[in-house]
């Protein structure tokens, strides 16, 4: 089996010697948050973000993370591995309780957790399934509670999707694990940052790049009926880059792939980090 390197309270080992308790409360209550950070070439892409993003989830629930131990370990992972592209994915749980108990002690003390993995960041076209979005109301925070995610992403496998796209009372939300972005009539539209979605650092990235080399943005609130209408959608992560969307297999849409709007976006968004 290929030894996948990892780093359990701060001491590194490969990932099948790692033992936690069945006490962690990541496991009983899956009070934790997470972090995915892609490297390129060696080259981490968008640390600070990162780290920035971790912090706010652990601030989120008074979790009392050392952020400078938490990033010390991460690029430790990236620098003695032995592959150039990949991501690091880094939990922080609450921390290991005596017996299960939904109120937990201010003693405890954090958990952390992180492993290293080989990754090819190829752009791949999605065929995507539309989902009422089953979750709860704090999607901002990065918490390794999915399982809305988790529901409608495996119902979505199961008619040969490989992602979702979710929306809340006619309003698209996001997608199982990106950020929605679409065009219609020559300018970017993607969800305005609220509670129901997650701060996608790549949705971040994206904008900023685009926006300086002049192209329309727009952030707002977007309906079914603009998804219809668009010309292209596509969906952006740390792990998918930008991936274009090739068919909504319940929804009625007129997508190109080879959309010229589209292609320039790409083009900026790989130069800025893909090199
Ligand atoms: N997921 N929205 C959700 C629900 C996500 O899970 C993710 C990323 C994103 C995009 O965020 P970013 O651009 O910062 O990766 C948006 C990661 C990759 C995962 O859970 O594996």
């Amino acid at each position: 089996m290929k030894k996948i390197y990892a780093v359990y309270n701060g001491q590194f080992d490969t990932l099948n010697n790692i033992k936690i308790s069945p006490l962690s409360r990541a496991y009983t209550f899956s009070d934790s948050v997470y972090e995915v950070i892609p490297f390129y070439n060696s080259k981490i892409i968008a640390f600070d973000k990162h780290i920035s993003r971790l912090k706010n989830s652990c601030k989120a629930l008074s979790i009392s993370i050392n952020i400078d131990k938490a990033s010390e370990e991460i690029a430790s992972l990236i620098k003695d591995n032995n592959f150039k592209n990949g991501y690091v994915y880094y939990q922080v749980s609450r921390g290991v309780d005596d017996i299960r108990s939904h109120i937990y002690k201010d003693s405890i003390s954090v958990e952390t957790f992180g492993y290293i993995i080989e990754h090819a960041f190829k752009s791949k076209s999605l065929k995507v399934m539309l989902c009422e979005d089953l979750r709860w109301k704090r999607c901002d925070i990065k918490s390794t509670s999915l399982l809305g995610n988790v529901m409608s992403m495996n119902d979505a496998s199961q008619r040969g999707c490989d992602e979702i796209i979710m929306h809340k009372n006619d309003f698209i939300t996001e997608g199982g694990a990106s950020n929605v972005f679409f065009i219609s009539d020559d300018c970017v539209y993607t969800p305005s940052l609220s509670s129901n979605i997650l701060p996608g650092i790549t949705r971040e990235l994206l904008i900023s790049k685009i926006k300086d080399k002049g192209i329309k943005v727009e952030e707002g609130q977007y309906t079914l009926k603009n998804l219809m209408n668009a010309d292209i959608i596509w969906l952006t992560s740390s792990t998918k880059g930008l991936a274009p969307v090739s068919e909504i297999v319940n929804y009625e849409t007129n997508l190109r792939i080879d959309n010229e709007l589209y292609k320039e976006c790409e083009k900026i968004f790989n130069q800025s980090f893909f090199i």
